[in-house]
């Protein structure tokens, strides 16, 4: 890879990171994200009846036929390695809900040049496909466990999964995944009293924990930034009962502020978005599970990879076109600014 083919956008950042969502459908329905039942909007309109009557984003699940196929993917992600890209993280909706995972995990791991292959699941079907992933070459895997109450995680995620999950993380251990990170999304009054025992948990398990901020990014259009538990509300509250010890960065582009504590277990990182951005230094690019580039979360506009791979694009065209698409990444988001605009689009069709 020569330099002079990398992914570079308007602002100086260098792209090196693909997340590539495989789906936008998920077997949960969590509160930031794809919101289910009445119920679950009431739940946080029970806690926030001040809310506005926003209008919520009507799922729409993506057909079949407009998802990329495997065959389609791994020609992006070599296409993408030539450019410079060096982590790809694949995600959805639910990663493990698309068929033969394993078979495409197999084919990127092979690609020379993708240095880092990671994945983004809620756990619940992971247990059953963790050795064949690892086999296939997956090396890295981050959870999503908000609660370890069983009635809050299954008010969070729409589902009873907390046993599967948490069955998951120990496997996920055990096969030598590494490292297993977990993710919790913090929501005032929803889970922000659950933060002390995640510690707890991260600490016994000598999990990397993330916590990380509520983004707009939810289909029901709920978010008020009243209910983002800011990173440095997060932290305080952990340093009040943790003595913690800063750790560097693992790479300049690194989104989370790493803590170790003094006995060595366990690791900490604080993500926070919304309250101290890291625009300046991303260097992320987005693949929608329809083939739609996204050069950022919160986009507005896609760009569509998709037909020109149906439509007989030479390899050429399509990297000329990448790198036309890379520089027109966005400075930053604007969320909390009066012309913030969310995305049309919930996390789920995005992809985390
Ligand atoms: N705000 C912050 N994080 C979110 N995720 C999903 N929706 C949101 C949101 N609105 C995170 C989940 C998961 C990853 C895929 O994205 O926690 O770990
Ligand atoms: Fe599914 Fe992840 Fe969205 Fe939860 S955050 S509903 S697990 S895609």
């Amino acid at each position: 890879m020569t330099n002079a083919g990398a992914l570079v956008d308007s602002h100086g950042r260098t792209l090196r990171d693909l997340r590539i969502s495989l789906t936008d459908r998920c077997n949960f329905r969590c509160l930031y994200c794809l919101p289910e039942t009445e119920a679950a909007q009431n739940f946080y309109r029970g806690h926030w009846a001040h809310l506005p009557n926003s209008t919520p984003i009507v799922q729409q699940w993506v057909e079949k036929s407009l998802i990329l196929t495997f065959e389609e993917l791994e020609r992006v992600v070599r296409l993408a390695v030539g450019l410079g890209i060096q982590k790809i993280r694949l995600t959805g909706g639910e990663p493990l809900l698309r068929h033969g995972l394993e078979d495409l995990v197999a084919r990127i791991a092979k690609i020379p040049g993708v240095e880092d292959l990671a994945m983004t699941t809620n756990g619940f079907l992971f247990a059953q496909k963790a050795r064949a992933l690892r086999e296939a070459g997956l090396r890295r895997v981050s959870f999503s466990l908000d609660s370890l109450d069983r009635d809050n995680f299954k008010k969070i995620t729409g589902r009873d999964g907390l046993n599967e999950l948490l069955e998951s993380i120990r496997l996920a251990q055990e096969l030598g995944f590494s490292p297993v990170k977990v993710n919790a999304v913090i929501i005032r009054e929803i889970n922000d009293h659950e933060i002390e025992s995640l510690v707890e948990f991260a600490r016994e398990h000598n999990l990397s924990f993330r916590f990380i901020e509520f983004m707009p990014l939810d289909s029901a259009r709920a978010w008020q930034k009243e209910m983002v538990m800011t990173g440095a509300e997060i932290l305080r509250r952990i340093r009040a009962r943790f003595e913690l010890r800063p750790i560097a960065p693992d790479n300049p582009s690194s989104t989370s502020k790493r803590w170790g504590f003094a006995d060595g277990r366990g690791e900490i990182g604080v993500i926070a978005p919304v309250s101290e951005p890291f625009c300046g230094h991303c260097n992320r690019l987005r693949l929608t599970a329809d083939g739609k580039i996204r050069t950022c979360l919160f986009s507005v506009a896609e760009h569509d990879l998709r037909s020109r791979l149906r439509n007989g694009a030479s390899d050429a065209d399509l990297t000329g076109w990448l790198r036309e698409v890379a520089w027109l990444k966005e400075a930053r988001h604007h969320i909390g600014e009066p012309e913030f605009v969310p995305p049309p689009r919930s996390m789920s069709c995005i992809g985390g």
